[in-house]
């Protein structure tokens, strides 16, 4: 048999043919060129062999196969360039596909873009239930479509129902919906997972078929009627002319059968039109930006085991609860036991939303340990302080920490405005300490700054962001100055809007010139949703106590109208949404005014060191704050700007 650099083929004794994919010099899989190539010249051996069937699975520690290699998107250069990428794995499953015995994709971990297509060209999939096995296209997310044979091969198999919400939002089926949804044909255990599929692989029963009413929605009568439906949805989050992508992919299945040789270049679904606009490679920008904070979680070999946070408030809760979710084993004080109360119930409903499953959900909850006696902190690896903003209190609190810490866990605070030069004034070792600086609402945004203040040790910064990565959010350093990168930014962007509305200007309008340019919701909705009264506070942080607070912001919390957390702020808010009324004419100049001072404090932020660089400042912005993401970034929009995308 042919020796192979990312490819391994064994034949065993019952002819059934293994084929372990194991990228040569990676600890991930992705369908490169090279690798393509050789999977393609396996085909054709086994093809030769003709064995009685065939199992395609990983031979990494974890996940089956993370998609196509982006890096060589980058390299693109013209249409031809693209549309080579695209024959090469279209050709390849196709022959996959085409192979005259059983084929059978075995999928443990996550199995994205390529790596489904590549599965859903064999005849059977077998899925192996565990946390980490995870279905996705998130080519779309990208600004591309699948075009290896996804947008073909997906609705035929589950249905357009379930392929298409898959296919235009990118989201994620673990083991037991993809076995619901029929995207594969079982979903087993890990210790008999190479038996069940050696056994389906040999039995090779009849492949399953979509139920007929989704077989008929596949079918071209009913195609343009899903296709429209599709696109109406699609149309209330994102426009053609800055997220092509989810319409391509609609007009590539319901007019071309997801062949992407068949659209002109000229035509919505043609790949290489997506691949040549700026969206397409904004968002490939955004793909590696997010990588490189990835790694910025790689150095150092830290593993966190144990975390215990202070102060089960609003942060300090949810941050515990998160940690217990991702695997780690917390101890969450505060000053009593009724103060713990909301929180636990809180993580309750957190862990039956996202994990589901019964037993995982017990688990978390197990996993998460009250302690008003504050036990938990001489063993955690990591100690999160995050109570009142009060830097006498945190103080205390943390020289009674220093004491009962071990050596050598990280302390850390979630402080937003306090220096942290401040807070560890009388450390007996101030390098010690480390900003560790969540969001609210902590399981929806995935930015946490790592904040260094100047006496804190680089290695415990380091060690922080690894504990970032360890819970799956993304970490970015950043200097101990006020605001650091985030808030600073949101500051005088949220403030500008605020003292046009005590001008006379609508909040909706303001919200609406805010969205025009791709902002994910206005400043105003924006304020609201933080809290009025944190507005106020960061606002003062930012301009200096001196400072006159806009007025209607300063009457509206004097009222005790603090935003969507008391029903009412600049809007009145009901079941989590704020009841808006009409907005007024949004000019580009009314747009630009309102952008400008965001785009001139990322500059300042930059210039002055606050982050490493301008990517670095982009992708804590994108991921903080969400800006336009389409635009690649504040900064590289400014630096690459263009009066036609102005508004
Ligand atoms: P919160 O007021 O909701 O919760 C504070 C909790 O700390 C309360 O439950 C209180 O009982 C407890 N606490 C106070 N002193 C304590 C002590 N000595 N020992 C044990 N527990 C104690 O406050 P929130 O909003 O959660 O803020 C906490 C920290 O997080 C602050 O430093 C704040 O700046 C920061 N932060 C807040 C954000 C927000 O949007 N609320 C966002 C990011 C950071």
């Amino acid at each position: 048999m042919t020796a192979y650099k990312h490819w391994k083929l064994d034949t065993d004794r019952d002819h059934l043919a293994w084929l372990s994919f194991d990228k040569e010099g990676a600890s991930t899989n992705t369908l490169s060129a090279e690798a393509i190539d050789e999977f393609d010249r396996v085909l054709d051996e086994l093809q030769a062999e003709q064995p009685r069937a065939l199992i395609i699975r990983s031979a990494k520690e974890s996940g089956f196969i993370a998609g196509a290699d982006v890096g060589e998107f980058t390299k693109i250069k013209d249409a031809d360039d693209a549309m080579q990428i695209v024959r090469r794995g279209w050709n390849a499953f196709n022959k996959l596909e085409a192979l005259p015995f059983p084929t059978l994709a075995l999928v443990n971990g996550f199995c994205m873009g390529g790596g489904v297509e590549l599965a859903l060209a064999c005849r059977y999939r077998v899925a192996v239930d565990e946390p980490g096995t995870r279905f996705a296209l998130p080519e779309v997310m990208l600004g591309i479509l699948p075009a290896w044979g996804g947008v073909k091969r997906l609705p035929r198999l589950v249905g357009p129902t379930a392929a298409l919400d898959m296919l235009l939002t990118g989201r994620a089926a673990d083991a037991r919906r993809a076995k619901r949804i029929g995207l594969v044909d079982a979903s087993v255990p890990p210790r008999i997972q190479e038996n069940a599929a050696r056994m389906m692989a040999l039995e090779a029963p009849r492949p399953r078929k979509a139920p007929l009413a989704q077989r008929i929605m596949n079918g071209s009568f009913m195609r343009p009627l899903v296709a429209a439906m599709a696109r109406r949805q699609v149309a209330s989050r994102a426009s053609p002319d800055r997220y092509p992508a989810p319409y391509a992919i609609l007009a590539l299945w319901e007019r071309y059968d997801g062949d992407p040789f068949a659209p002109p270049h000229e035509d919505p679904a043609s790949v290489a039109g997506l691949v040549e606009g700026d969206t397409a490679k904004n968002l490939i920008r955004i793909f590696f930006l997010q990588e490189r904070m990835k790694a910025l979680g790689k150095d150092g070999g830290f593993k966190a085991g144990g975390v215990h946070v202070i102060g089960a408030g609003v942060m300090g809760g949810d941050i515990a609860a998160w940690c217990a979710m991702r695997g780690l084993t917390v101890t969450l004080q505060d000053q009593s036991a009724e103060r713990l109360a909301p929180a636990m119930k809180r993580a309750a409903e957190l862990f039956k939303r996202r994990l589901r499953d019964r037993s995982r959900v017990r688990d978390a909850l197990d996993r998460l340990i009250p302690d008003v006696a504050g036990d938990g902190a001489r063993r955690a690896d990591v100690i999160i302080e995050a109570i009142f903003e009060n830097l006498q209190a945190k103080r205390e609190l943390f020289a009674k920490l220093e004491a009962a810490a071990r050596p050598d866990a990280i302390l850390a605070s979630n402080t937003s405005s306090l220096k942290l030069a401040d807070i560890g004034a009388r450390f007996s070792r101030p390098s010690r300490l480390v900003g560790i600086h969540f969001f609210n609402p902590v399981p929806q945004l995935q930015l946490v700054e790592i904040v260094s203040g100047a006496n804190t040790d680089p290695e415990i910064a380091k060690r922080a962001a690894a504990f970032v990565r360890r819970i799956d959010k993304l970490p970015l350093p950043v200097k101990d100055s006020p605001g650091f990168l985030v808030n600073r930014v949101l500051g005088p962007y949220i403030d500008q809007a605020l003292r046009m509305a005590d001008e006379g200007v609508r909040p909706e309008t303001l919200d609406a010139a805010a969205v025009a340019f791709g902002m994910p919701m206005g400043p105003i909705e924006l304020a609201d949703t933080v809290g009025l009264d944190i507005c106020m506070a960061v606002g003062k942080e930012l301009a200096g106590e001196s400072a006159e607070p806009p007025k209607k912001l300063a009457e509206l919390v004097a009222a005790g109208h603090l935003g969507r957390k008391t029903g009412r702020g600049f809007y009145v808010w009901q079941k989590g949404k704020a009841r808006k009324g009409r907005a007024g004419g949004v000019t580009p100049e009314l747009t630009e005014k309102i952008i400008a001072p965001y785009l001139k404090e990322a500059q300042a932020a930059v210039a002055e060191g606050i982050v490493a660089d301008a990517d670095l400042a982009d992708a804590g912005l994108i991921f903080g704050t969400g800006f336009a993401p389409f635009r690649g970034g504040p900064l590289h929009y400014l630096a690459t700007l263009r009066p036609e995308i102005h508004t």
